[in-house]
């Protein structure tokens, strides 16, 4: 079933997994604790996501709230992001092998899969109820020295991950955009055999 909120602001062209569609990145969190079962649940789902020759270079740091780490996470945020995620239950900064263990030649695609391990992650939070948002806006140089992440690991982005929140605990400005958005249409991202050549039935 697709949550009301969710139905209103997104159009589908064809019939999805409602769990796809259903998840968004609102900013507005419960302050609440994430038990282990259910963050490591998520992780277990990124786990299971496919990598070029199965290399798996995701890795996970991650911090509950009111932990000893938290500082560590949540003060390499842009400020304005630190308004916002302050009430998530954990931050998760994802970071990602850049070349084989194997051989040590540079993997491709190692963005790619760790991208794939990522959105498993957010869609089984929705599945469990819970909410993500990842960012983008924090000091990745500071991220690599803070955390200790080796020079073979690329820092990817940080997630929030918590419960929703009502809008009302949002600035004026923040609350107008705690909705779900939209996407760009099938036919101007789909092409028949050739860049740029769109599909006739879309
Ligand atoms: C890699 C990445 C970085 C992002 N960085 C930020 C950020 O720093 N701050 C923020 O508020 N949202 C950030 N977002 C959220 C995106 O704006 C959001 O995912 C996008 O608008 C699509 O909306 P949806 O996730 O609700 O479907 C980021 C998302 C991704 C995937």
């Amino acid at each position: 079933m697709i949550d009301p909120e969710v139905q209103k602001a997104r159009n589908m062209t064809f019939e999805i997994n409602p769990v796809i569609v259903s998840r968004w990145s609102p900013r507005s969190f419960v302050s609440s604790e994430i038990s282990d079962k259910d963050l490591f649940s998520l992780f277990e789902s990124a786990r299971w996501a496919p990598s070029s020759s199965n290399s798996q270079p995701w890795r996970f740091i991650y911090a509950k709230r009111d932990s000893q780490n938290w500082n560590d996470l949540f003060n390499l945020l842009i400020d304005f992001n630190k308004q916002w995620c302050a009430d998530a239950s954990a931050l998760v900064v994802i970071v990602s092998r850049k070349n084989f263990e194997n051989n040590n030649q540079p993997s491709l695609t190692h963005q790619f899969d760790t991208g794939a391990a990522w959105e498993n992650l957010a869609i089984q939070a929705v599945s469990q109820g819970l909410v993500t948002h990842a960012m983008a806006g924090f000091d990745y140089v500071k991220a690599k020295t803070t955390l200790g992440v080796p020079d073979d690991f690329e820092v990817m982005a940080m997630v929030a991950i918590g419960k929703r929140g009502p809008k009302d605990k949002l600035s004026p400005e923040l609350q107008a955009r705690e909705t779900p958005n939209t996407r760009k249409p099938l036919s101007e991202i789909v092409m028949d055999g050739k860049f740029g050549i769109k599909a006739k039935s879309l």
